[in-house]
């Protein structure tokens, strides 16, 4: 199942949030959507959930207009949102149970994943403790078992590592890479560069909502060897922040 994002635009008021975006993400790809903070990404990952309305261009997942049949969409998508949205009142157990009712798992298939992801994710301790009281790493954790149980083929990652420990990104970048191995796909959001350029298949950039570079990791580290520079200069420059970095560094020094 392949989804397009083609010519895309997002306004609020006057900003230009997204500016015509374009790319395509096939079955057995990780794209990686890496751009600075405001860069649109995670307005471009609400598009594609069928949350927000482009003002221009279309969205397809599997076909399908999120706007015209969210359903369609949702039963392919599995969602890890940026800032963990659960039921603060809730168990774990009680989220997995909901996710399996309605995502009409049958109780063994559940059995078998919530123990994998559970162990791998070293998760099973705080199931019955209300999602409230658990600590901002273990309420990321529930939200990605829960968007894994499903085995989605299709999967939105909005700066999913937010809070894991350092055992848990391992185990999760690992959950991610087999994922892709079977031939789902995944649009992995992130400000990181090391971790798009360790997991995903293609990198697209963005800046101020519009696509600056898109290529293999292979591709863009090879324009940059042609520039004299590292792939985490050519992002910096592509996103326009060396100069303002630099400048920012200098100005705190000055003022220290
Ligand atoms: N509902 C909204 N109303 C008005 N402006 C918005 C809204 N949502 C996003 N924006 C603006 O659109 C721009 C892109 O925001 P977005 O959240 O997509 O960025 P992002 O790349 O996900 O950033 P971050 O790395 O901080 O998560 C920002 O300038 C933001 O303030
Ligand atoms: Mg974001």
């Amino acid at each position: 199942m392949s989804t397009t994002v083609n010519h895309v635009t997002k306004r609020f008021g006057d900003l230009v949030a997204v500016n015509d975006l374009s790319f395509e993400i096939r079955p057995g790809e990780i794209i990686g959507l890496l751009g600075p903070n405001g860069s649109g990404k995670t307005t471009t990952v609400r598009m594609i959930l069928g949350l927000l309305e482009p003002d221009d261009g279309q969205v397809l997942v599997g076909g399908f207009d999120p706007h015209v049949q969210p359903l369609e969409v949702k039963r392919r998508i599995g969602y890890v949102s940026e800032e963990p949205i659960l039921y603060q009142a809730m168990t774990p157990r009680e989220v997995y149970e909901l996710v399996a009712s309605v995502r009409e798992i049958d109780a063994e298939t559940v059995q078998q994943r919530l123990e994998r992801y559970l162990s791998s994710l070293d998760a099973a301790s705080a199931m019955d403790a209300m999602i409230a009281t658990l600590s901002r790493g273990n309420r990321q954790k529930v939200q990605i078992i829960a968007a894994l149980l499903h085995q989605p083929e299709f999967l939105i990652l909005d700066e999913p590592l937010t809070g894991l420990d350092a055992k848990a990104v391992r185990v999760f970048k690992e959950i991610v890479a087999l994922h892709r191995e079977r031939g789902s796909s995944v649009l992995f959001s992130t400000h990181i560069l090391e971790v798009a350029a360790e997991l995903c298949t293609t990198i697209a950039i963005i800046n101020k909502g519009k696509m600056v570079a898109m290529g293999t990791v292979a591709e863009l580290e090879k324009r940059a060897q042609a520039a004299g520079a590292s792939l985490e200069d050519v992002f910096l420059r592509l996103t326009e922040e060396d100069a303002s970095v630099q400048a920012i560094v200098r100005r705190l020094r000055e003022e220290g």
